[in-house]
């Protein structure tokens, strides 16, 4: 039978094996404590003169940081805190050595840090971090399976743009050219068609020369897309979702999110109705703080944590100017200077973590948007095929993993958020 940390309370006096890492050692006289790692969590062995195999006492020099090893000893209840458990240890085998592990518990700098990510993955705060979002992963696939929406996913190799054609990777397909896929939104508006409510999730690329804390050269993003639904009924959606996200991985990885240190109370006002502003309302905020701001412009990062500082919830701001938005964007009957469109800032100055809203669906007006897009007319044939047979409004969103992770974990860098990071300057390990 295979044993994990994780399980030990459904074990107690037991004698178990356990299989792992050794995180940390200490020696106080007749006692040494092996803090052991197996990927499920963290357990001390403790290892008493006269109690444990002699031999185990004598030789627990050399267990280093990060050697591999087998354990037995007996599970026992800490005896100052309930529901923690520890190993009265018996002796130890190793499995592999690991002479001189590069990360010590001692200062890193970043630069370092990452060029060992493949290790630095190990630790604490990084395990912890990368647990959070598998649980925020799940949560997003069970939201949408739970509503009748149909996994679609999207290809990543594309033959045009969906986020404008300045951020597009380029690859070789065959004798054609491709782009890797920056959205797989134009795809999800296809199988609305299809399937009614839609979903894809995958990863995205974007080949941004930015170096900031909030760009991933490959990222993930979930994208729902939703027949007949229009800009508000694509808030109510947008809304719902990031509560059930939130309050879920909250309540489901209060350990992980302790490790971060992560103030959970800044997150429990998530739920129920957002504050929803138009883009106007939305300048005025930013006007007040940044005078040189200029009407009609899209928001820097410094903007976005503006707007989200005046609310203890994500904001949706929606109504930007069609100016600045894709080329998909429905505009605004009333007021073509504005787009049916919305973006999701998360709270305490996290930035945007959703992009979505209402798509053209008008055949003549979408041909002339990809005119006005500079965007060649015959890559986008089958894209007009949807409003030219049983066309029919419908909008979507897509949120980006990685910043919704930064947000939950509370981390200053979307760097820590996915387990191999691509970033500008950076494709190693
Ligand atoms: O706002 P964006 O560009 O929207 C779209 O791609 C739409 N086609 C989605 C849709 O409507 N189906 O990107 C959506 C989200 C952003 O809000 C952000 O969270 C994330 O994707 N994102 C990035 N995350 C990390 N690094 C980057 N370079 C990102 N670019 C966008
Ligand atoms: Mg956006």
């Amino acid at each position: 039978m295979r044993y994990f940390i994780e399980d030990l309370g459904k074990h107690v006096n037991e004698t178990v094996e356990l299989k792992g890492w050794a995180y940390n050692t200490r020696s106080s006289g007749k006692i040494k404590f092996l803090e052991l790692r197996d990927g499920t969590g963290m357990v001390q062995c403790i290892y008493f003169r006269g109690e444990c195999d002699e031999s185990a006492f004598e030789n627990f020099g050399d267990i280093t940081q990060e050697t591999s090893l087998k354990i037995t000893g007996v599970v026992r209840e800490h005896p100052k805190k309930p529901g923690v458990y520890e190993i009265g240890a018996q002796n130890f085998e190793i499995i592999g050595k690991s002479p001189e592990f590069p990360i010590s518990p001692k200062e890193h700098g970043t630069d370092f840090l990452m060029n060992h990510r493949h290790l630095w993955l190990r630790s604490k705060r990084q395990h912890a971090a990368i647990r959070v979002r598998a649980e925020i992963i799940k949560s997003i696939r069970d939201f949408f399976d739970g509503r009748g929406f149909t996994l679609t996913d999207a290809p990543v190799f594309t033959p045009n743009a969906c986020e404008g054609t300045t951020t597009l990777f380029e690859t070789q397909y065959f004798d054609d050219k491709a782009y890797l896929s920056q959205s797989g939104q134009l795809y999800m508006e296809a199988t609305a068609a299809a399937f009614g409510k839609v979903y894809c999730f995958g990863p995205t690329f974007r080949a941004e020369k930015s170096k900031t804390r909030r760009h991933l050269i490959e990222f993930w993003m979930v994208e729902p897309e939703v027949a007949f639904n229009d800009l508000y009924d694509n808030m109510d959606l947008m809304e719902q979702f990031v509560e059930y996200v939130v309050q879920r991985t909250i309540t489901n990885k209060k350990e992980e999110l302790e490790i971060l240190e992560r103030d959970v109370s800044k997150l429990a006002p998530v739920k129920g109705e957002f504050p929803r502003i138009h883009y106007k309302e939305a300048v005025e905020i930013i006007k007040k703080e940044n005078p040189d701001f200029v009407d009609g412009d899209d928001f820097g990062g410094a903007d976005e944590t503006i707007i989200s500082s005046q609310f203890e919830k994500p904001v949706m701001v929606h109504h930007y100017p069609t100016a600045i938005k894709a080329f998909y964007m429905k505009e605004e009957p009333k007021d073509a200077t504005y787009s049916m469109s919305v973006d999701m800032l998360a709270t305490e100055g996290y930035g945007e973590i959703i992009g979505g809203g209402q798509r053209e669906d008008d055949l003549d007006i979408i041909l002339r948007k990809i005119k006005e897009h500079d965007l060649d007319e015959k890559d986008f044939a089958w894209y007009n095929d949807i409003r030219k047979y049983g066309s029919f409004p419908h909008a979507g969103f897509g949120l980006g993993i990685e910043r919704t992770v930064a947000w939950i974990c509370g981390l200053s860098h979307v760097r820590e958020t996915i387990p191999f990071p691509r970033m500008y300057g950076r494709m190693y390990p």
